[in-house]
């Protein structure tokens, strides 16, 4: 099981690498990236290559019997390139052209950049190809973190030419832009750029096709840099680490590209309960895997740098995020970084060795994690058991964020964390996956606020109701097409059909506002003008605001309609109900917390599986023991358990479950 992190040695004197690699043995390290920001090392002039010190560090690794996950190095450019070259430099959307002097400075459509970058690519490919320490390329990193919508001319050019190679003809485009509204009709592919800030709300289609641009301007230089490694270097797998919970690239398409599923993930200590949205990452993550196991490339020992207050983890948490992670499927562990940085932005981010040494509790903490981790080896390659999928989709998200919608309050990914963290509290595991699924495994399907829906997927949903799943969908689905168009006859066109319902008008709330239901529930955000059609049940209507009287949730046979945003508590009884109507169970029988506020979710509770082994995972986040029916031996403490485990407060335990009980 990989455990390590992101291994910056060229900010060290070369002394230090020894005590680098002692102390990473104490730890258990077994496996670290190399090189991510090192091009102007590698690289110091246009005509200078300078290995010498990245041979040292690999053949001192290999000594070591640690592997390494070896970057392209491309992340960063050094400062020749971007003088020899400053319009290399990505532009934002107000026409600011970014200075040299940090990260990714570079334009993801600049040919100057892609020239350059893949002649490193070739001389770290030819030269470390079949290098013994080298377990896999780490293409770039956290690609489009920092430059992911470039404004350019280099970038409208580019942008051009995708379009053209989407549409074929202007025609098309003005069709699909609906360019009839506010006089935008194209004469010529010349007058196309790309959306920069203008004086009013920009072509919602116009900015939703960028998005698509931008996200395959970035796979493109992701592909070239894997082709070069192929070529070079066959045989090595290839990965990129993925940013999963943000909007710049459309992951699960990128997810096929990748040897390995990679995904980088940082706990927000502004939020509520960040361990909601570290399971959503990674059930997410998942889904770019298409249900294989992945691995998390970053987290953090500790502390960030780059947040408004960046809060230390409690004691315990570094284990406990690090084993949600692998609940959901991580098959490895790593962090940024091996050591403390003492210059730059970061070095106050918290790291596997800190500035206070190895004389430290959290480097004793990580030495810990590391004798886990080891332990957690035998479940590699296994899989986690879910029996409901949640549809997310990056294009739909980016159209919801788009202007001009009924409410600037309903935003992407908030019905989809509501849900997910209702079923997590409920200790029910699901996939976050793409429309294109393949549903047919699950039990029940959950489509919150899926905006744009094109005609395949509102086919595949109906039919996986139509064969006797459970679909549950949210308002605000289904309401446009593929090219931001409306469905006409009623929302939500996309899934009028199936649902049986007929919205004729949207009545959003106001933040702080709240909708009476006639059951005794609390309707937030959103109450529409809804009638159900004959056969469909209403299971529950307005009974106050400017609706009430119609319908805010309903079911027609298997398919569920939720029309408006309900409270935790309300979401959660609903949960319990729709759950239980699709045979969905969580791995193992969980005492329901008691009517009334039941609170965020204070436990994550999974269960992987490889054929007939299986192992259970239990994370109390609560203030008080868990206790569940499991036997086996837990890999955590180490020991023989028989049922029902104890988890103490904050505890973990893996149990390798005895088979056949
Ligand atoms: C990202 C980057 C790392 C580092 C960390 C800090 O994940 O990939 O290089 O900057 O953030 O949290």
């Amino acid at each position: 099981m990989p455990f390590g992190g992101d291994y910056n040695p060229e900010q060290w004197p070369e002394e230090v690498w020894s005590e680098d690699l002692d102390l990473m043995k104490r730890a258990g390290v077994n496996f670290v990236t190399v090189g991510v920001f090192s091009w102007a090392r590698l690289q110091p002039a246009l005509d200078r290559w300078e290995f010498g010190w990245l041979d040292r560090v690999l053949n001192l690794l290999h000594g070591a019997g640690i592997r390494v996950d070896l970057a392209t190095a491309t992340a960063a450019t050094p400062p020749w390139l971007a003088r020899a070259h400053p319009e290399m430099l990505p532009v934002d959307e107000r026409g600011v052209r970014a200075t040299f002097g940090s990260r990714q400075t570079w334009c993801p459509s600049s040919p100057v950049y892609r020239e350059h970058s893949l002649a490193l690519v070739e001389q770290m490919a030819r030269r470390y190809g079949s290098h013994p320490a080298l377990a896999m390329w780490h293409v770039s990193n956290e690609l489009g973190c920092h430059n992911s919508r470039c404004y350019c001319p280099t970038s409208s050019a580019a942008f051009r030419t995708w379009l053209r190679h989407r549409y074929g003809g202007l025609a098309a485009l003005n069709e699909a832009w609906g360019t009839t509204v506010w006089s935008q009709a194209y004469g010529d592919w010349d007058q196309i750029e790309a959306p920069a800030t203008s004086s009013a709300d920009r072509n919602p289609s116009q900015l939703l096709d960028f998005h698509r641009f931008s996200s395959d301007a970035l796979l493109e230089q992701y592909r070239a840099e894997r082709d070069v490694l192929r070529r070079w270097s066959p045989g090595v797998p290839v990965t990129t680490n993925l940013m999963v919970r943000s909007p710049f690239v459309d992951c699960f398409g990128w997810g096929p590209e990748l040897d390995i599923v990679s995904n980088d993930h940082y706990l927000l200590g502004f939020l509520p309960d960040p361990s909601a949205d570290l399971a959503y990452a990674a059930d997410t993550t998942r889904g770019c895997a298409r249900r294989q196991p992945w691995l998390l490339m970053e987290h953090s020992t500790s502390a960030v740098s780059w947040q408004p207050v960046n809060k230390a983890k409690e004691p315990g948490e570094m284990l406990r995020s690090s084993l949600t992670h692998v609940a959901r499927g991580a098959d490895g562990v790593a962090f940024f970084q091996w050591r403390a940085s003492v210059v730059g932005p970061e070095k106050f981010h918290s790291a596997m060795l800190p500035h206070a040494g190895p004389d430290s509790d959290r480097f004793a903490e990580v030495c810990r994690l590391g004798r886990v981790v080891e332990r957690l080896s035998e479940l590699r390659g296994s899989t986690v058991d879910a029996d409901v999928a949640l549809l997310a989709d990056w294009p739909s998200s980016w159209a919801l964020d788009g202007p001009g919608k009924p409410s600037s309050l309903v935003r992407s990914g908030a019905a989809a964390n509501a849900y997910h963290g209702a079923l997590r509290s409920l200790g029910v595991t699901c996939d976050v996956v793409p429309p294109d699924a393949d549903l047919g495994r699950y039990r029940l399907v959950l489509v919150p606020t899926l905006y744009l829906c094109d005609d395949a997927t509102a086919e595949a949903i109906a039919g996986f109701a139509s064969s006797g799943g459970h679909v549950l969908v949210t308002f605000f689905s289904g309401i446009v097409d593929v090219n931001d168009h409306v469905r006409l006859g009623g929302y939500p066109g996309g899934f009028r059909d199936l649902l049986g319902v007929t919205v004729e008008e949207f009545f959003p709330l106001d933040r702080g506002e709240t909708v009476r239901l006639a059951n005794g529930g609390t309707a937030t955000l959103w109450s529409e003008r809804c009638r159900a059609a004959e056969g469909t049940a209403v299971l529950d209507t307005y009974a106050s605001g400017p609706v009430s009287g119609n319908a805010a949730i309903t079911r027609r046979d298997t398919a569920w309609y939720v029309g408006t945003a309900l409270e935790a508590d309300d979401l959660r009884s609903l949960l319990v109900r729709v759950t239980a109507e699709a045979g969905v169970r969580p791995p193992v029988p969980l005492p329901l917390a008691p009517a009334g506020r039941s609170g965020p979710a204070t436990f994550d509770i999974t269960r992987r599986r490889s054929g007939e082994q299986t192992w259970l995972f239990v994370i109390n986040r609560g203030e008080s023991e868990l206790s569940v029916d499991a036997s086996g031996h837990d890999l955590v403490s180490d020991t023989t358990v028989v049922s029902p485990l104890r988890v103490a407060p904050g505890g973990c335990a893996v149990v390798r479950e005895t088979p056949g009980r």
